[in-house]
């Protein structure tokens, strides 16, 4: 057990995630931890303060995934995160971490508001992804399973993006991922 969340704790401590910023005003690293600290202070349960902290690893771990606001190609970074994760965590964690970008994709089709208060990198990337759910594609979205996980996700996703906003340490949440893992390998 010790091993992945070692290897996930390097991946966070490694200068390309301290430098990482993808548009935004936090690194990747530092964004990813501030989630986590927005679902803990929800209440939310571990997995999705789990997957609220490792959601955006799929920069982190392919260096060709980082998504850039001069990028014309969606990389699919939820996906390299979900297939990094899937051996390891259980499907609360994964699935909430694959659908986040299809959370923002929904979120922009049934509120109208919701694409207006996006970062210009997260508007940048919607196009790539897709642009906005039509109605049946919002439809198709609300039966899949870990949805609203999914949801919740994004938007501490959204919020987690404050330049002078403290950033706790990974090591806080090593008993969070530690009950997860233990829970997947039973
Ligand atoms: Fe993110």
């Amino acid at each position: 057990m010790g091993d992945v969340i070692d290897d996930l704790e390097a991946l966070f401590s490694a200068p390309r995630a301290q430098a990482l910023y993808l548009g935004e005003a936090v690194s990747v690293a530092g964004h990813m931890l501030q989630c986590a600290a927005l679902a803990r202070v929800d209440g939310a349960p571990d997995a999705l303060v789990a997957a609220a902290l490792l959601h955006d690893i799929g920069h982190l771990v392919d260096p060709d995934v980082a998504e850039t606001d001069a990028d014309t190609q969606n990389r699919r970074h939820e996906e390299i995160a979900a297939a990094t994760l899937a051996a390891h965590f259980p499907p609360e964690v994964v699935e909430a971490v694959r659908l986040h970008v299809a959370a923002k994709r929904y979120l922009c089709g049934v509120k109208p508001d919701y694409h207006d208060a996006l970062s210009p990198a997260s508007r940048h990337t919607l196009v790539l992804q897709g642009g906005p759910m039509c109605a049946d594609e919002v439809a198709a979205f609300r039966e899949t399973p870990f949805h609203q996980g999914a949801v919740r996700v994004r938007l501490w996703d959204d919020a987690g993006k404050v330049a002078d906003a403290p950033i706790p340490t990974f090591s806080g949440f090593r008993p969070v991922l530690e009950r997860l893992v233990l829970s997947r390998s039973r």
